[in-house]
């Protein structure tokens, strides 16, 4: 079969590579339709997280059931299914409690595996014509219709990026009428305005540099501020403090609120720019701007990855270990929640609110391609190349 092949940093080439077989009984191999590049696989591309060369990447993956194993028992040949990007058994003391992210069988090294990613277990990745799934019957969300049909879009936004947003304004306490701040106007961050939208958010800021994304998410309905005009929390302040809205009925002290936000969404990650050179990288600007703009009490969905290994680092970077102003986090009363999004918690749902058409994550993508074009469109996505906000690749196209 073809696939998307890692061949070292900035390199990926499509290959003839061998078609997977099942080896346990509850594998089952999926023949792939749509298969999305994440902005979490631009980490590997770059050589910034560990991977050795020839791993398929690619963990957003929609398709058909094509051979099914004999201990699997819920799925057929046949059956459309996504599957969400962390691999887990379903069974062991983590999975049980809902945190397939941290599954404790799958992944020898680690807590949590995952298709074709590092420290996340042996897996090859779904930017391919085939891919095979452990523990199926757990592993793949059944879903109605038919290939390419008006859902395909959307269902393959369900295996990463829609439940990973879902999963940060889940972090972030978004509730009715809350107050929000995105940092990254990227997949996960575009989608994250939509989440909040769907549990009620009040009024969503959402900060990046690229005119283009800040102008998709204007268009899904969030307040874009651009890191080009200068600092965004001073930005975000005098835009709360301008808003007659939130003054003219407070009560003693409330105008303090104005001063910024309860929620605060880290869509960025430890490759976060700095808005002052945005050539360089300031791996914990994103941390400090939250702590600067959330409000005491609020709540950080820190959903950016950061890694404890960065082989494009020296001294304590490279090992993950970043300065962060705790005392003021501390101070403020935050809770803070972080890691990979276990997807299991809420694609269920969310498969429901797309068939039910309440929203329509498809709006982000920009790009269909066949799998011929990976390399290219690795490239341009990692350039953040204008109108390149969301690549979807054909394996069969
Ligand atoms: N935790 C999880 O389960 C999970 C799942 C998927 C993706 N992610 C991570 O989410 C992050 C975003 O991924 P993505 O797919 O949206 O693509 P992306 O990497 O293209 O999006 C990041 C955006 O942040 C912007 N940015 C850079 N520095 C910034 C700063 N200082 N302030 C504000 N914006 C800044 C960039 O311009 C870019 O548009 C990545 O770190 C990715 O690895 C995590
Ligand atoms: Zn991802
Ligand atoms: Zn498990």
């Amino acid at each position: 079969m073809k696939a998307v092949v890692y061949r070292g940093p900035r390199n990926m080439q499509v290959e003839e590579v061998p078609d997977p077989v099942i080896r346990e009984p509850r594998d089952a191999i999926i023949k792939v339709t749509s298969a999305a590049i994440c902005g979490s696989d631009l980490h590997m591309y770059e050589g910034r997280a560990e991977i050795e060369e020839g791993r398929i990447f690619g963990h957003e993956i929609l398709g058909v059931v094509e051979e099914i194993g004999p201990g699997v028992q819920q799925l057929q040949v046949g059956d459309r299914v996504v599957l969400p990007f962390n691999i887990a058994c379903g069974e062991c003391f983590n999975c049980m409690r809902q945190f397939t992210n941290a599954c404790l069988t799958v992944n020898p090294d680690f807590a949590g595996g995952a298709y074709g990613y590092s420290m996340m277990g042996p897996y090859q990745g779904g930017q391919a014509q085939y891919v095979l799934v452990p523990y199926a019957d757990f592993n793949a969300l059944k879903l109605p219709g038919a290939p390419d049909d008006e859902f395909e879009d959307d269902f393959v936004l369900l295996a990463d990026v829609f439940p990973t947003a879902h999963h940060a304004t889940k972090l972030a306490g978004v509730k009715p009428g809350h107050s929000v701040v995105i940092f990254g106007a990227g997949p996960v961050g575009l989608l994250s305005v939509m989440s909040a939208q769907i549990r009620g958010a009040y009024e969503i800021y959402i900060v990046d540099h690229y005119a283009f994304r800040l102008e998709k998410a204007r268009e899904m309905g969030a307040i874009p501020i651009d890191m080009n005009d200068g600092d965004p929390v001073e930005q975000i302040k005098t835009l709360r403090k301008n808003n007659e809205l939130l003054t003219a009925y407070a009560r003693p002290g409330e105008e303090k609120i104005a001063d910024g936000v309860l929620s605060g969404i880290d869509a960025v990650g430890y490759q976060a720019h700095d808005f002052e050179d945005m050539s360089r990288e300031d791996h914990t600007q994103v941390l400090q701007h939250l702590t600067d703009i959330v409000l005491p009490t609020g709540c950080l969905g820190i959903i950016g990855v950061y890694l404890p290994n960065d082989p494009g680092e020296e001294g304590d970077a490279a090992q993950g270990i970043y300065p962060l102003p705790w005392g003021m986090m501390w101070s403020k009363g935050f809770t803070v929640g972080t890691g990979q999004a276990p997807v299991r918690q809420h694609d269920l749902y969310l498969r429901d609110v797309v068939i039910g058409g309440k929203a329509k994550p498809s709006v982000i993508v920009s790009h269909h391609e066949p799998l011929d074009k990976g390399p290219e469109m690795y490239e341009r996505f990692d350039k953040r190349e204008e109108g390149v906000t969301k690549v979807i690749l054909k394996p069969w196209a």
